[in-house]
């Protein structure tokens, strides 16, 4: 990553980004930025990395983080928000992906629920999303960790058929263009979040979720169930309608949610 075009893209961030610490290589940006915790970070630091070699997904899945390649970043937010408002962060970054997929390519990725942007039906990138508890106070810290893949032309096996890059989507952009509009996107979605004006972000959430009013499969544990995703809640669950009729809402963590034919549909 080239630091100072890095920079120069960031304008006047408020606080996600004052801070930058970008690295060659590192196992993990979500491990390493715990690290920096303990040892007194400020909050808004942003860790980037130019390859991961122990890059992490959610359920403990493996990201793929070739070098020079992705965007494979941390924020490191110490909120001062009770930990059930903190349930919205996830999806509220996923929404900033959009906005700063959308700011530098003129396209708004999808959003396949949880928290994956999708264009094209394929996932474009993730968000991995840990607490870290602060002994002395015992406030909490949310390591909000993204990998976007940008330039990516191939993938392993196993994910070739639901990944793409932007790049592969024929957008010719430059890594550090990318990062410097997610970072802005961030800073004004941390913004929006402390001050409890979460709103849009809901609004844009429900518009742009790529499950709405198709058939899913929820997994969990091993057990699939049909059922048909019909809203978004206040918290961004997904409301769904089983098989039975009954309705209910599943939260992230829980539950994972594929189309019936593919990744998303
Ligand atoms: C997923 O798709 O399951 C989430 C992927 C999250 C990957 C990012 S890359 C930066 C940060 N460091 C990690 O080890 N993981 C996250």
């Amino acid at each position: 990553m080239n630091e100072p075009v890095l920079r120069q893209g960031l304008g006047g961030v408020k606080l996600v980004g004052r801070t930058l610490c970008c690295l060659a290589e590192i196992g993990s940006t979500n491990d390493y930025g715990k690290q920096l915790v303990y040892s007194g970070a400020e909050s808004g630091t942003v860790i980037l990395a130019d390859r991961q070699t122990a890059g992490r997904g959610r359920m403990d899945r493996r990201f793929q983080s070739p070098a020079e390649k992705g965007i494979y970043l941390t924020a490191l937010l110490r909120p001062e928000l009770p930990p059930e408002q903190l349930v919205c962060v996830t999806a509220m970054a996923g929404m900033a992906i959009c906005d700063a997929v959308e700011a530098v390519c003129g396209v708004r990725p999808g959003l396949k629920w949880p928290n994956d942007p999708v264009l094209n039906g394929k996932k474009l990138g993730g968000i991995l999303t840990e607490l870290v508890i602060e002994p002395e106070s015992g406030q909490p810290w949310v390591i909000l960790g993204i990998g976007l893949n940008v330039k990516q032309n191939e993938f392993t096996p196993d994910v070739e058929a639901m990944a793409t890059s932007l790049e592969r989507e024929g957008f010719a952009v430059t890594r550090e263009q990318v990062a410097a509009a997610l970072i802005r996107a961030l800073d004004e979605m941390y913004a929006a979040l402390i001050s409890g004006d979460c709103e849009p972000y809901l609004a844009a959430y429900r518009r742009g979720c790529v499950n709405l009013g198709k058939a899913v499969r929820l997994i969990s544990g091993g057990r699939e169930e049909p059922a048909v995703a019909i809203g978004i809640d206040e918290q961004f669950g997904l409301l769904v309608r089983l098989a039975d009729g009954t309705q209910t809402a599943v939260r992230s963590g829980e539950v994972s949610v594929r189309g019936l034919y593919g990744y998303t549909d």
